[in-house]
This record gives C-alpha cells, structure tokens and sequence, in this order.
C-alpha cells in the first residue's frame, strides 16, 4: 500500500465515487475529504465513514495528492483557499476534462495531472484515465498508477486523447446502460412477456460475457461473427440496427466534445 496521503476537495458525484475508491487504496489514516455544504459532508461521512473531514483550506497541510473534484466555476474559490498551503512536494489533480493542464500547471507551485474517474470506481470497478501535465516525473506516474490500481483499472494517456477516452472510458458506462435501456423499452413496446427486472438480469449477463471475452482475447469482431451466423436471426438483427446505431454513437461522440467547446474556462 502506498504511503501517500490523498485528499479530496467537493464532495459531489465525483467527490464520493473518489473518496470511496481511495479509501479502498490507502490506510483511513490517509484519507482526508473537504466539502462546502453540510449535505455534502453528511454523505461522504455515511457513505467513507474512514476518511477524515477538514476545512478546504487544511487539506494540503495533510495530503500531498490533492485531487480538486469542484465544478470549473467553483475552481477559482477553491484554488485561492487551497493555494497557500501547497508546496512543490504536491501534486494537484483535476478531474476536468475541460480544463487545460498547462492552464492548472501556471497557477499552483507543484506537478499537476488530470484523473478521470468512472462510475464504478467506488465499488473497485472500471478504469481510470491518467493523464501526466508539466512537472509529474516518471516516478511519480508510476506511484499514481499503482494507488489507482487499488479500486480501479488505470490507463496511462496523453491529454490529446483525453476526450475520446473519456467518452469511452467515463461516459462508456452511462452509455451502455442507457444502450441497454433502449433494448429493454423496445422489447416491451413490441410486447415482449418480459418483466423489465428480468430483462435487465438478462443484459447484465450479456454484459458480463462480452466483458469477459474481451478480457480473454476474443475480439469484439469474433464475438459478432461467433453469433451472428449468416441467415440467422442474430445476423438479421445486426444488419437492421447496424446504421442507426452507428449514427447515434456519431452523435454522441459530436456532441461532447461540442459541449466541452461551449464552456468558459476558469480564471484561475
Ligand atoms: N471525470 C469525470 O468522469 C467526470 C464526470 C462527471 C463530472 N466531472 C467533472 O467533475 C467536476 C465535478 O463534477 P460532479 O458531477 O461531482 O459535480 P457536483 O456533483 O456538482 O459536485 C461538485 C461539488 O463541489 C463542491 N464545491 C463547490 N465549491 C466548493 C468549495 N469552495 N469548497 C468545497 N467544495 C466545493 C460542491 O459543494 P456543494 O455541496 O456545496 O454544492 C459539490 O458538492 C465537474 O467539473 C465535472 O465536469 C468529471
């Protein structure tokens, strides 16, 4: 186990799934977690109860990974709190695809990274994206990829790739479920004799298996091929849904990157 000490500023979505997947990685002692509204510290004490709450301002007294979970706009507030205490021994992280690490990098004293999280991290599941910015040495990559190790699967890359790793890694998710949702709707619209529990026990199977296979190898193609037989009713249902679902995952993907193009950076 690592001998870093993390803390965690906002304790929103991404807050908790954080601070429940740190405190799988490092000793309670090492965990510390700072909010602004009491909603938010009632939630991470029920859901972390290990992790140790402190006014933003004295978390880099006792972490020196400080990883900034806030909404861009709140940025500016927390960084003119949390600032004064950093030193080069930290390293900051930002959870904000939006947000330049050169940008980050210019207005703290320390190595800074970019962490995006998935939504499975707080049970141990799912990967986490890496991305080194100016001044992270190799050493410290490396002891960042071996605490991520501790609840999630981490992928090293490069801030270019960030976004669309991002869609698939962060948003993949999100979106497979809401994939997974539309199966389910269409089959009862058709009046399928599925109740939607079971029909979502039964996806979960399928997810579980593809998840697999690819672990052990079988590339996505194969395991297409390996059951969309030609003639058969696989096949057929491959061929309908093949162009609008390639045009829907166009669209998505357009759409955020667009939305991460429309918001304002902070002034930081
Ligand atoms: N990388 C990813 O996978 C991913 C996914 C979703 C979002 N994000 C990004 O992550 C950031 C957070 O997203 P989220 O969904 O977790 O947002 P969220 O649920 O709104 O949480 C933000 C938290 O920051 C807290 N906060 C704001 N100002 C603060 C301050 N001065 N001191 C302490 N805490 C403060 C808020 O406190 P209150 O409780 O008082 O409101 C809130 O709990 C956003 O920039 C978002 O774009 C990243």
């Amino acid at each position: 186990m690592t001998t870093r000490t993390v803390g965690i500023v906002g304790l929103g979505r991404m807050g908790l799934t954080l601070a429940a997947g740190f405190s799988r990685a490092v000793e309670p002692a090492r965990l510390f977690v700072a909010g602004r509204s009491a909603s938010s510290i009632e939630r991470v004490r029920a859901a972390v109860p290990t992790a140790t709450v402190l006014p933003p301002a004295d978390l880099a007294d006792r972490a020196t990974l400080v990883v900034l979970c806030v909404r861009n706009v709140d940025l500016p507030d927390v960084l003119a709190v949390v600032r004064p205490r950093l030193s080069a021994e930290h390293i900051v992280v930002t959870i904000n695809n939006a947000l330049p690490l050169p940008r980050l990098a210019d207005s703290v004293p320390c190595p800074v990274a970019k962490l995006i999280p998935s939504v499975g991290n707080e049970i141990g599941a799912g990967a986490t994206l890496l991305m080194p910015g100016p001044g992270l040495s190799a050493d410290a990559v490396a002891e960042l990829t071996e605490l991520l190790q501790g609840f999630s699967r981490p992928f090293v890359i490069s801030e270019r790739q960030g976004r669309a790793a991002t869609d698939l890694a962060s948003c993949g998710p999100a979106l497979l479920a809401s994939a997974a949702q539309s199966m389910i709707a269409a089959q009862i619209e058709r009046g399928a004799p599925l109740p939607p529990g079971l029909a979502e026990q039964l996806l979960a199977q399928s997810i579980d298996a593809v998840s697999r296979l690819l672990e052990h190898g079988t590339p996505l193609a194969e395991i297409v091929d390996r059951v969309a037989v030609p003639g058969g009713n696989t096949a057929a249902a491959v061929e309908a849904s093949r162009d609008g679902l390639a045009a829907a995952w166009r669209a998505a993907f357009w759409a955020t990157a667009d939305n991460e193009r429309s918001k304002p950076l902070p002034a930081l």
